[in-house]
């Protein structure tokens, strides 16, 4: 299902997978107010995925999120997340299909994320067709107070 409309379950089961899918000491999860008042706005828009890939009858079935803000043209990856028992079975991949997808469907030509350069999420967004396109330097604060790169990956939209 996708959690626009963002029922409170929606944020139970994205706020599971949070939890356990993003290492503290980057400082990259979001709290609960941060995800609900996220939601709240028209352009942002959250996805649940299950095990097989596909949308869950019921958000707590749920093992991967994400969540993109629309603008004009171009929609960025907010978030995106898998829970780290069900790694490496395809469901990163089947989120960004599908956020590629809803994407296309609203108009968009370019699908960008900004990623910690330490990221092994690296290789999934390369091998879908994301290209490297900019550095934003310091943009992380870690955990312990250290500054990290952000790189700027983007997919173009309109190449398939
Ligand atoms: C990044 C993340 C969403 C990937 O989810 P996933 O369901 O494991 O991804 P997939 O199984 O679809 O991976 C597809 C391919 O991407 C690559 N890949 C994914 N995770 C990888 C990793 N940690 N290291 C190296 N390659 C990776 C591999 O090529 C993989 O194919 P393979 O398993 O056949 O080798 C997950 O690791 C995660 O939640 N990480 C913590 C949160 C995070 O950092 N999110 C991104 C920044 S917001």
């Amino acid at each position: 299902m996708s959690a626009d409309g963002v029922s409170e379950a929606a944020i139970d089961a994205i706020m599971r997978i949070m939890d356990a899918a993003f290492d503290p000491q980057w400082g990259e999860a979001w709290n609960r107010s941060q995800v609900a008042s996220a939601l709240i706005l028209s352009h942002t828009h959250a996805s649940l995925l299950g095990l097989d890939g596909t949308l869950p009858a019921d958000p707590a079935d749920a093992v991967g999120f994400a969540i993109v803000r629309a603008a004009p043209g171009e929609e960025e990856i907010l978030l995106i997340a898998v829970e780290p028992g069900a790694r490496r079975r395809g469901v990163g991949r089947a989120l960004i299909a599908m956020l590629a997808a809803n994407a296309r469907l609203r108009g968009a030509e370019r699908l960008f994320l900004e990623m910690r350069e330490n990221n092994p999420a690296r290789s999934l967004y390369e091998s879908n067709g994301f290209a490297p396109i900019g550095r934003r330097k310091n943009y992380y604060r870690l955990g312990d107070g250290a500054r990290m790169d952000a790189i700027t990956f983007g997919l173009d939209l309109t190449a398939e």
